[in-house]
């Protein structure tokens, strides 16, 4: 990515992936042109080598399992539930094959649970699933969305989201995540992470931009393999799976970045842009070893990704050569024409092995029995689900692993958001900001100085960290994060020390006018389609934090504008009236690093230079999806944009309307 760091001479002028997207872009035309129906051609994907090598004793393994299991057992693999419907107890009566935490379930029902009870939790769960001795189950897998870090864990490491992480261009950053994010899990006795998203998006109205590493799917195919091998170890290594690691699920399968900005959306493009757009962070991520996949929510041309036989079957397990467990989304199955929560034959024959059904699993159980039995779903396919399951179960050494709580990384609490571990968070947020805008060398800051930190979000964890965060939504108190680390909190420890003063006052307000104000302010949490909007309008209707610069400046205070926020969005407004614009995106509880960055040493000398780079094109209006490159008008910002101390930071008038 070396070339993606250069500055790039003027606005708008520099591309580093240009000449893929362009290449993308002519095949998709024509393509489009050719075949508006959505039939797949499989002969033309790629036909990708096996990641791991064929191994004949864990498949006589297998095969000696499978011949032992009862259809209610080799059933029961099929179905994953939610610990917020399911307990110990069900387990032992059906032999469900693994269960989740979503977004807003946690042991006791009490977000704030702590460590030691997820890990008391995993243990009776699994001593629930491995039944009487000598029983053909083996134990049950308890998967989370550890998306940036273990993120459902109060204390744990927070990560900047991937959005931020795209914006690092660095890609072995990315895979020491995966590896702190990994033994962080760990540490709780959970074993799988539904991670990383690997969606290129290209509508930033899309309310999981966030979760996206970048417009371009070339940085997605590097991140994408990192992330692997960070959270899983190295194939072919003693590391892989080992107990220091989890299982990783690219997600979902196939084109979820490509809706049009809409969550659960239908993916329109050609079937050659689902391949050399969508489909190389799978391509990398199957070659890094990445043992789950999850399928999309989301429809290629009006076919819902859950029932999609020939994407899910033909191109996935067939051409790229994945054999482990391809999953469901959250009742994704239910929306296939003709299923319901606790009834969907027609996913499973089109290629799903586990169906994620965290409240009609007992439902999901009864009726897949009876469509097992009445051939419906044939025994071929209902032991080839079962097969890839305990393929991925066995590589993960789920059945001499012991109990939860045994196993090697188990309860080293003193690990679980460690000052190691914490350094790595802040490292990047450093790396991940993008500095637009830098009128007459306004920063670095004098650390001596007196600074006004105004905004509503200068002093909110929750407001830095988005989304997929304690809960779904995102929305803790900063006392909920025991290590956390408010951006004005960041920038009193760094100015204090070195004798200068900050005050913080989120409207903005001050007696003794100050050296200069930043102003802390952007988007509010959410997740998923609770973060769709209809245009990349900053904020419309509500122009506090505008009037809040433009007071400010008019009172002769030099203003550092951080923008925190989920997606490139249309701030032209702000751009103009702040001096110094930083975009900070979803940067997670490691405020201090904002202020590292800011500020210079009391000499006078930079400390960290701006480093992130934009991974999408900044866009120049608001009606405009500026990240769709393909029919976008210029943005204002480039892909690979970004200022460093050095550059001149002027920035001409934008328009403003
Ligand atoms: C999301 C997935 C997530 C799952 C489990 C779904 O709604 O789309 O990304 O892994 O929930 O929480
Ligand atoms: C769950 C999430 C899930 C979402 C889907 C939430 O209630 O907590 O995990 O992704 O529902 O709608």
């Amino acid at each position: 990515m070396g070339t993606m760091r250069r500055r790039p001479a003027r606005l708008a002028s520099y591309c580093a992936a240009c000449t893929v997207l362009a290449f993308v872009a002519t095949l998709a035309a024509s393509d489009r042109d050719a075949a508006p129906a959505p039939s797949v051609h499989p002969q033309r994907w790629p036909k990708l080598p096996p990641a791991l090598a064929p191994d004949a004793q864990l498949e006589g393994r297998i095969e000696a399992l499978l011949a032992r299991m009862t259809s209610e057992q080799k059933v029961g693999q099929l179905i994953q539930a939610d610990i917020g419907s399911i307990t110990p107890g069900d387990l032992r009566h059906y032999p469900l094959g693994s269960i989740l935490n979503g977004g807003n379930s946690s042991p006791r029902d009490d977000k704030l649970a702590a460590p030691s009870e997820w890990l008391a939790l995993a243990d009776r769960f699994y001593e629930a699933s491995i039944g009487a001795p000598g029983s053909a189950t083996i134990p049950a897998l308890w998967g989370t969305d550890a998306v940036h870090g273990h993120n459902n864990i109060p204390g744990a490491t927070i990560f900047p989201h991937n959005i931020a992480l795209g914006a690092a261009h660095d890609p072995q950053l990315v895979r020491r995540i995966g590896e702190i994010t990994a033994l962080e899990v760990r540490i709780t006795g959970l074993d799988w992470a539904f991670s990383p998203t690997v969606a290129v998006a290209r509508d930033a109205r899309w309310g999981r931009t966030y979760e996206s590493y970048s417009e371009d799917p070339q940085l997605v195919r590097e991140y994408a393999a990192a992330m692997v091998m960070g959270l899983q170890g190295a194939p072919g290594t003693p590391q892989f799976l080992d107990a220091a690691h989890v299982l990783a699920t690219p997600k979902h399968f196939l084109g979820d970045g490509g809706t049009g900005g809409k969550d659960r959306g239908d993916n329109l493009a050609s079937e050659s842009e689902l391949r050399e757009l969508d489909s190389l962070g799978y391509q990398a991520a199957i070659a890094a070893g990445a043992q789950t996949v999850m399928a999309s929510f989301s429809s290629w041309h009006g076919v819902k990704m859950h029932g999609n036989r020939a994407l899910l079957t033909d191109v996935l397990k067939g051409r790229m050569g994945f054999d482990g467990i391809l999953l469901g989304d959250w009742n994704g199955h239910e929306q296939v024409p003709g299923c319901t929560p606790g009834s969907c034959a027609a996913a499973v024959n089109a290629g799903l092995d586990i169906l994620m059904a965290p409240d009609g699993w007992r439902e999901l159980f009864a009726s897949t029995r009876a469509q097992a039995r009445e051939g419906l779903i044939s025994a071929a396919r209902l032991d080839d689900a079962v097969r890839r399951v305990l393929r991925v179960k066995l590589r993960a050494r789920l059945d001499s692993e012991g109990r939860p709580s045994s196993r090697p990384f188990a309860g080293r609490y003193e690990l679980l958001g460690s000052a190691a571990h914490r350094a790595v968070a802040r490292q990047a947020v450093r790396e991940s900001l993008v500095l637009l805008k830098n009128r007459d060398h306004l920063l670095p800051l004098s650390p001596r100085a007196r600074v006004l930190v105004a905004g509503d979000a200068a002093d909110s964890i929750a407001r830095q960290s988005g989304g997929w965060t304690i809960d779904w939504q995102g929305t803790e108190p900063n006392q909920d994060f025991p290590h956390g680390e408010t951006i004005f909190a960041g920038i009193a420890r760094c100015v204090t020390a070195a004798g200068g003063r900050a005050t913080l006052s989120p409207m903005g307000e001050f007696h003794a006018r100050p050296d200069v104000a930043i102003v802390v302010f952007g988007e509010h949490p959410y997740a998923e389609y609770e973060g769709d909007v209809a245009t990349l309008e900053y904020s419309p209707g509500d122009a506090h934090d505008l009037a809040l610069l433009r007071r400010l400046r008019a009172q002769h205070v030099p203003v550092v504008a951080v923008f925190l926020s989920g997606r490139p969005l249309w701030v032209n407004r702000e751009l103009n009236a702040a001096d110094s614009f930083v975009v900070a995106w979803l940067p997670g509880p490691e405020g201090g690093g904002v202020a590292d960055v800011l500020f210079a040493t009391p000499a006078g000398a930079v400390r960290y230079d701006f480093r992130g780079r934009l991974s999408f094109s900044w866009p120049a209006s608001p009606r405009s999806p500026a990240v769709d490159h393909q029919k976008g008008e210029a943005p204002l910002f480039s892909l690979g944009y970004g200022l460093g101390y050095r550059d001149d930071g002027d920035l001409r008038r934008l328009p403003e309307s």
